[in-house]
């Protein structure tokens, strides 16, 4: 388990940059953490190190957002609305749930997870916690190959 303190928006931003320049085809990152907690920053940072110039909002309404100018595709989810795994599968999400094309981000992972969804074959599981009003404390751990 890895766990670093992030003091800003900025320095999530940086770390999300960091995995992007590194992070492998076929991973799905899932993020965890309360609303307004940094995981849309945290994409940013991801699509940025992927090398795509895109502005990354939320995928709320739109459920998925695709950015495709990146180093490898990148699939921005946000499960927020979603009930459970039968309603991902409804929504045509699963395919990027088990091994994307790319890499998949998603945020309110929990919402697949908790409901017993299939765990990828390469997750990369982050929890970030509002500690004060600027500061975030996120971990994360690698599973599968
Ligand atoms: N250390 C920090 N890291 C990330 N965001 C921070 C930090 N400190 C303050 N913030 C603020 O917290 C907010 C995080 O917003 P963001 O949209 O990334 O959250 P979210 O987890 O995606 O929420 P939602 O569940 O609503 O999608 C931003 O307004 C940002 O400026
Ligand atoms: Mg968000």
């Amino acid at each position: 388990m890895d766990m670093l303190i992030s003091n800003s928006p900025e320095a999530t931003v940086r770390l999300g940059e960091e995995w992007g320049r590194t992070v492998p085809s076929g991973t799905v990152i899932g993020l965890s953490g309360d609303l307004g907690a940094g995981k849309t920053q945290l994409v940013r940072g991801i699509a940025r190190g992927l090398g795509s110039a895109a502005r990354v909002h939320s995928p709320t309404f739109a459920l998925l957002n695709e950015y495709t100018d990146g180093r490898l595709r990148l699939y921005h989810l946000d499960l927020y609305r979603l009930g459970g795994p039968d309603d991902i599968c409804a929504a045509g999400l699963a395919e990027f749930l088990g091994a994307p094309p790319g890499v998949a981000v998603v945020e309110w992972y929990d919402r697949w997870e908790a409901g017993g969804g299939q765990v990828p074959a390469r997750l990369r599981r982050v929890w970030i916690e509002i500690r004060t009003e600027h500061e975030r404390l996120i971990r994360h751990a690698d599973t599968g190959a």
